[in-house]
């Protein structure tokens, strides 16, 4: 397609800063993790790993449970001393849907980890819309009194459109009947 055809579709640029998105509460995951043990350093870094042992999670639209397997293979930056989640784990609703979650980001210099997270539900399922969202978490380690890490507790949001568009996409929507 030729620029001079998507020109005319572009909004009117305005020196304005336009309105934050917004983000609505998922729900609460806490979460045990087994002993973590290293991968050690590599080319890409010093990975570990934390089995995640189990746990639950509490929401405002559902709650579920998080089955004994799943774990994060965090990866370190000695150099820059910064640490990377990369976590994948399951919720199983309390009406048995199973929904697979992964979640990856950085330490933040307070000490909880900013997440991405990703959602996938059936789409034959009362959750398939968990497949069509972008979420972000603030996972915070806890840990025991030797500083080992035994579990995680993670706060999880949706993000939602700013009021000044949000709504327009129903109202405007032209319906196709087939
Ligand atoms: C989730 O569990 C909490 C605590 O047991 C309960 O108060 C709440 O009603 C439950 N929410 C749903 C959506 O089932």
């Amino acid at each position: 397609m030729k620029l001079s055809t998507l020109l005319p579709l572009l909004p009117l640029a305005t020196a304005s800063t336009p309105a934050s998105p917004g983000l609505s509460y998922l729900g609460h995951a806490s979460i045990a993790a087994s002993a973590p043990f290293s991968i050690g350093s590599s080319t890409f870094g010093s990975r570990t790993v934390f089995p995640l042992a189990g746990g639950t999670f509490i929401g405002p639209l559902f709650n579920a449970t998080v089955p004994a397997y799943g774990g994060d293979w965090g990866l370190g930056n000695p150099t820059v001393g910064n640490f990377y989640v990369d976590a994948r784990y399951q919720l199983k609703t309390t009406d048995g849907v199973d929904i697979y979650v992964s979640a990856n980001g950085p330490q933040q210099p307070e000490g909880v980890l900013h997440t991405r997270v990703r959602f996938e539900a059936g789409s034959d399922t009362p959750y398939g819309w968990l497949s069509g969202i972008v979420a972000v978490g603030i996972t915070t380690p806890v840990v025991d009194e030797d500083g080992q890490v035994e579990g995680i507790e993670i706060d999880l949001w949706r993000m939602t459109s700013p009021s000044t568009i949000a709504g327009k996409g129903k109202k405007g929507k032209k319906t196709r009947r087939v």
